[in-house]
């Protein structure tokens, strides 16, 4: 792309594609209406092809063995959920983008990550671009108490905040939203990709030349106004996404890219009157409120990352009224129930073509893995006949085309949670019981197809 003096380019605002010209929809991210003018000013240009990172460190090419690991030590940030997603807790020097909905808790999450690694001792500067000081003492004030080792600042400008942490030196930075603040040099506006991409620069160079971990919010915004987190995916470090929805109080913190620990990993957090809460059980957690002896309920085990969680599916299967029925999936995939549905017609003669299907993971959770495929279908099946499963039973296993049950990763981990909460049935694939140790207080029954698992239920 040619770069006059003064050139503007187009920038999906969803998923940073530039192009020459506007189009309607992104060919990068498919979304329609995305495209924004901006204007290039050289400065991005400098930012782009000049000094790389710590290149005054890396002068030679070193050798494996060189590499010492001591240097990687990590804080531990005493939020034993974050921890985890981080990969065992904060590297120091690392860039992390926390992403979610306006109003989920992320400055509440970071806000309490600030006040933990203070009263560790850690220098920790909270730099706010949303709200005033007099605000954040108001949220501070219902978390609890705070030390002198935080500071706060109001400052959206990018130039004032690095002369502010080259000369404070802290070990931690939060940079509260990444979409308030502006780089002089740029001439468009905050929140657009090339402010976010030139000031989230800045900071990675900042970083790591001064070995500052540092924490950016993203706003995630559907209208794309602003530039969303997603354009900054490839630039940083770990990308942790704060899900849940607003009117439920648990929010799940997913790891989506981590270069220092596996993604996959997920903490439960409960948002409460105090600032957030770590969920240390969250099958409990996701459990609480079953109905017991409702037909279409059906408690399932979902692997996330090392982590087991038990989840119910709940399932309602009534007669259609009209010529074409209805389906609804929430909380899981639309197509695969579609699929699992078919299955049940074809396999198990099922007449489901005429009745309205709802399926739902209570308590607001999002799960894909097909290790609850047979929860799913024994829960459909169990609303279309309307009986009941019974409540201390517990449903493993994916499902194939010909209705087969496949078997399903780590099912040790599985059923031992399913036995600390007290579950005394576990209906696993067959392939998977050689698999498994006798676990005391529990019965294992293996199954090969969805026709067997239904019968034995
Ligand atoms: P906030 O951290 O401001 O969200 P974000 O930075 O992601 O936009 O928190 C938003 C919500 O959390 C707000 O609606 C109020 C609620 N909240 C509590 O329920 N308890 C608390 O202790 C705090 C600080 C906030
Ligand atoms: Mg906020």
């Amino acid at each position: 792309m040619a770069k006059g003096k003064n050139a503007t380019v187009f920038f999906c605002q969803s998923c940073g594609y530039e192009s020459a010209k506007w189009m309607g929809q992104c060919p990068g991210c498919r979304q329609w209406n995305t495209f924004v003018e901006e204007t290039i000013t050289p400065a991005v240009k400098a930012a782009g092809t000049g000094k790389r990172i710590g290149a005054e460190k890396r002068e030679r090419p070193s050798l494996l063995r060189e590499i010492s690991l001591e240097e990687e030590d990590r804080l531990t940030t005493r939020m034993q959920e974050l921890d985890r997603v981080l990969g065992g807790g904060l590297v120091r020097g690392s860039l992390i983008l926390v992403g979610g909905d306006p109003g989920i808790g992320k400055s509440t999450l970071l806000l309490q990550v600030c006040r933990n690694l203070a009263m560790d001792g850690r220098e920790v500067l909270y730099v706010s671009g949303e709200e005033s000081l007099k605000q954040i003492k108001i949220r501070a004030n219902r978390i609890g108490e705070f030390n002198d080792h935080l500071r706060l600042l109001c400052e959206t400008n990018l130039g004032m905040i690095e002369e502010n942490v080259r000369c404070a030196r802290p070990d931690v930075v939060v940079i509260d939203s990444i979409q308030t603040m502006f780089h002089e040099g740029i001439s468009s506006a905050p929140g657009s990709v090339s402010q976010v991409r030139e000031t989230t620069n800045v900071l990675l160079q900042l970083a790591k030349g001064l070995n500052i971990t540092v924490f950016i919010v993203g706003h995630v915004t559907k209208e794309g106004t602003v530039a969303g987190p997603r354009v900054l995916e490839h630039m940083v470090d770990t990308v942790l996404y704060f899900e849940g929805d607003r009117h439920v109080s648990y929010r799940i913190l997913r790891g989506v890219k981590n270069r220092f620990g596996s993604t996959n990993e997920i903490g439960v957090f409960e948002m409460e009157a105090a600032g957030l809460k770590e969920v240390q059980n969250p099958s409990e957690f996701m459990l609480s409120g079953r109905p017991e002896g409702a037909s279409g309920s059906v408690v399932t085990c979902s692997l996330e990352g090392t982590r087991p969680m038990l989840i119910e599916i709940q399932a309602l299967v009534s007669h259609s009224s009209f010529g074409i029925p209805r389906r609804q999936t929430i909380g899981t995939d639309f197509n695969r129930v579609n699929l699992l549905m078919a299955v049940l017609e074809k396999r198990l003669g099922l007449s489901l073509g005429n009745c309205d299907a709802y399926v739902n993971i209570a308590g607001g959770i999002r799960i894909l893995e097909p290790a609850i495929d047979l929860g799913i279908a024994v829960a459909v099946a169990s609303s279309f006949k309307n009986r009941a499963v019974d409540d201390k039973t517990i449903v493993i296993g994916e499902v194939g085309l010909s209705g087969e049950v496949r078997g399903v990763s780590m099912i040790q981990l599985r059923v031992q949670e399913a036995r600390k909460l007290g579950f005394t049935t576990c209906i696993i694939p067959q392939v998977c019981m050689s698999g498994v140790k006798e676990i005391t207080g529990i019965r294992m029954k293996g199954v090969k197809t969805v026709g067997e698992a239904i019968a034995l239920l």
